[in-house]
């Protein structure tokens, strides 16, 4: 397919990267901002070009993908003429996605897609919506696609993206006690990363389970259990999803 993306900042390299890294069955057409990151994609890769112009984009594009800042829509959009036949696929998370489509006029398709920066190595989650067989086409290839059934789940999906930073934070935390007993740096990320990687592994495939059977299943008067028990009690499991409802209230469309 030729895919055009309208921004070429942080979250459309990292897409075109996941892409790129696949094969090349898609030809991409990207904006000339920003100039150095267009540029090295191009250098990059055969099947990458820059185009003069905005409007360059969509005339050469069948799927657009609008991922500039929220600053420039949707003026930016106002000013291009889309045929009708393109399908165009919104990033941008904090404009009420109507005022984007109401901006670019009537196309083929619409769709919100909220991925997330290790997209460029195609693993985790890309919530979507809607559903369509098109987009799962798409996206499959990249990760995981997860549709949202209206924008409010949407919504929910993107506040539990908010706990990246904690959740490294905490996993540094636990490597540096760690490395304090006495454990190699090398040795105490690898195993701590890989150890709650295989943790969500299981969730993962406990699809439609409740993980709270996961969290019983534990020795006893273990040490598990001991912990469990200690972190519950300071509030400080439950704390990470008491913090969700005011993430949700940050990310309301105005
Ligand atoms: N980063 C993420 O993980 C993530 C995830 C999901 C969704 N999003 C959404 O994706 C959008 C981009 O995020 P980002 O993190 O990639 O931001 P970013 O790194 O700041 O990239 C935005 C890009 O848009 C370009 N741009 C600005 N005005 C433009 C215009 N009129 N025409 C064409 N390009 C223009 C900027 O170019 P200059 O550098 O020349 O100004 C910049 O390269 C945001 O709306 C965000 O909500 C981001």
């Amino acid at each position: 397919m030729k895919i055009g993306y309208l921004g070429v900042g942080a979250i459309a390299s990292h897409m075109i990267e996941g892409f790129c890294g696949l094969d090349d069955r898609h030809e991409f057409f990207l904006s000339p901002r920003n100039e150095v990151k267009s540029a090295m994609l191009a250098n990059k890769y055969a099947n990458v070009n820059v185009c003069g112009s905005n409007q360059g984009v969509v005339d050469e594009s069948e799927i657009v993908f609008i991922s500039m800042n929220a600053a420039s829509c949707p003026e930016a959009l106002n000013e291009l003429r889309f045929t009708g036949g393109e399908m165009v696929i919104n990033l941008v998370a904090t404009i009420p996605p109507e005022d984007i489509r109401a901006a670019i006029g009537p196309v083929r398709s619409f769709y919100h897609v909220v991925p997330l920066p290790f997209i460029s190595r195609r693993v985790g989650p890309i919530a979507a919506y809607p559903e369509s067989a098109e987009l799962r086409k798409l996206l499959e290839p990249m990760g995981t696609v997860v549709f949202a059934g209206n924008m409010e789940e949407i919504r929910i999906m993107q506040a539990i993206t908010a706990l990246m930073s904690s959740f490294y934070e905490m996993l540094h935390h636990l490597t540096v006690f760690a490395e304090t007993e006495g454990l190699g740096r090398e040795a105490a990320i690898s195993f701590t990363s890989t150890f709650f990687g295989a943790l969500c592994q299981r969730a993962e495939s406990f699809r439609g389970g409740d993980l709270h059977t996961l969290a019983l299943e534990m020795t006893p008067g273990g040490l598990n259990e001991y912990c469990l028990k200690t972190l519950t009690e300071s509030r400080v499991i439950k704390a990470w999803a008491d913090i969700l409802p005011s993430v949700m209230m940050k990310i309301k469309p105005e």
